[in-house]
């Protein structure tokens, strides 16, 4: 996010506009005085390799109250805000167009209490938004990578390969809960770059041969696993994703699945759960890059936003920057889980991403 906090910053000067930092999220746009600062082209520097947010985040109760939101608006119409660039995950991104569809209403309140001129509402007429989308779950639709993933992916290897010294070495079997919420990119893309042995992912329940197995997954996993150990294999890794679930959308935990490996086929298991170990450190390339990138048409979006287009959501398509409509994207992401829900799993993985699907 630092990468993405240094380039609107840098790209908004060049383009003559006054970037200001908003600090600790939404938290710091409802409370105001010095959690709002006018940027300076130094005052982002030496950003590009540190790790998380300098400019801080917060889950905050008031932004989603209509009290907060009023806050939020004279904070920035006294500032001559008209534009927010706001970076992070569904709930951020549909908060900011909430604002936006709120905002003259937002304007005569505040004019009416006497908060801001008369003719704010006039003068302000429209706060444009633009959404970038930071997550390490990779989890919003019509994005092919959020901010954040690729690093986090990063460290879920890292890990997975340093585990896998002691599984050699001992012929154990690790059960490793990687984050993700209720994605299972992060699960998915580590399992395919180290060679883990099994993947439990949200999207595809198992098991994978339901014509044999039935709702049976342990049997399924068990028989490949003893396969594999008897020619000759000397280390199991299997992956779960933390919103892993069967085909009940009862969750698969780590635990059930040691016992399982224990009792069954007698492997010496250790369950790991990496935590917020994969969320931190230094930024790998591809996050640089493209919350880079993607900082650079954000300013551009705001500059080309009228009242009459929908909020845009700057992605990456087929490594292309692109952009499109913020609510659309927020709208398919929430369909994912609504299939979930309704156990349709082949439409939630091809919604989550059709490339992941096939
Ligand atoms: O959405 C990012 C994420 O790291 C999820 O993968 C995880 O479920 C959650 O946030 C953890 O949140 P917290 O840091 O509040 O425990």
């Amino acid at each position: 996010m630092n990468a993405a906090v240094r380039a609107v910053v840098r790209v908004a000067l060049q383009r003559g506009c006054r970037p200001y930092i908003i600090h600790e999220g939404y938290e710091g746009l409802v409370q105001g005085g010095k959690l709002i600062q006018e940027a300076r082209w130094q005052d982002v520097q030496g950003l590009l390799a540190v790790g998380g947010t300098v400019i801080g985040t917060a889950r905050c109760k008031s932004f989603r109250e209509r009290h907060g939101r009023l806050d939020a608006a004279c904070n920035l119409v006294q500032r001559k805000m008209d534009a927010l660039v706001v970076c992070g995950g569904d709930g951020s991104l549909t908060g900011a167009d909430l604002l936006r569809s709120e905002w003259p209403s937002l304007l005569e309140e505040l004019a009416a209490a006497g908060r801001i001129e008369p003719d704010a509402a006039v003068t302000h007429g429209h706060l444009s938004i633009v959404g970038m989308v930071g997550s390490i779950d990779n989890d919003m639709c019509s994005t092919d990578l959020t901010i954040g993933a690729a690093t986090s992916l990063h460290r879920i290897c890292e890990c997975l390969d340093s585990l896998s010294s002691t599984a050699m070495s001992h012929q154990r079997a690790f059960v490793v809960e990687v984050m993700g919420r209720h994605c299972g990119w992060l699960g998915m893309m580590a399992a395919i770059s180290t060679g883990a042995d099994w993947v439990f992912l949200p999207e595809c329940p198992p098991p994978l041969c339901a014509e044999k197995y039935g709702e049976d997954w342990q049997t399924e996993m068990c028989d490949r696993l003893s396969q594999q150990r008897s020619s000759g294999k000397r280390i199991t890794i299997i992956i779960v994703c933390e919103g892993a679930i069967d085909t009940n959308l009862r969750p698969i935990r780590a635990e059930d699945i040691k016992t399982c490996l224990e009792s069954r086929l007698q492997l010496d298991t250790r369950v790991t759960t990496l935590g917020h170990i994969q969320r931190g450190g230094t930024p790998c390339f591809a996050d640089r890059y493209v919350a880079t990138v993607q900082g650079v048409a954000a300013v551009d979006a705001v500059l080309r936003d009228t009242p009459d287009t929908p909020a845009p959501m700057i992605g990456m398509q087929q490594n292309e920057v692109i952009s499109t409509p913020l609510m659309e994207a927020v709208r398919l992401t929430r369909q994912v889980a609504d299939h979930i829900n309704q156990r349709d799993f082949p439409k939630a993985m091809q919604l989550r991403d059709p490339g992941f699907a096939r």
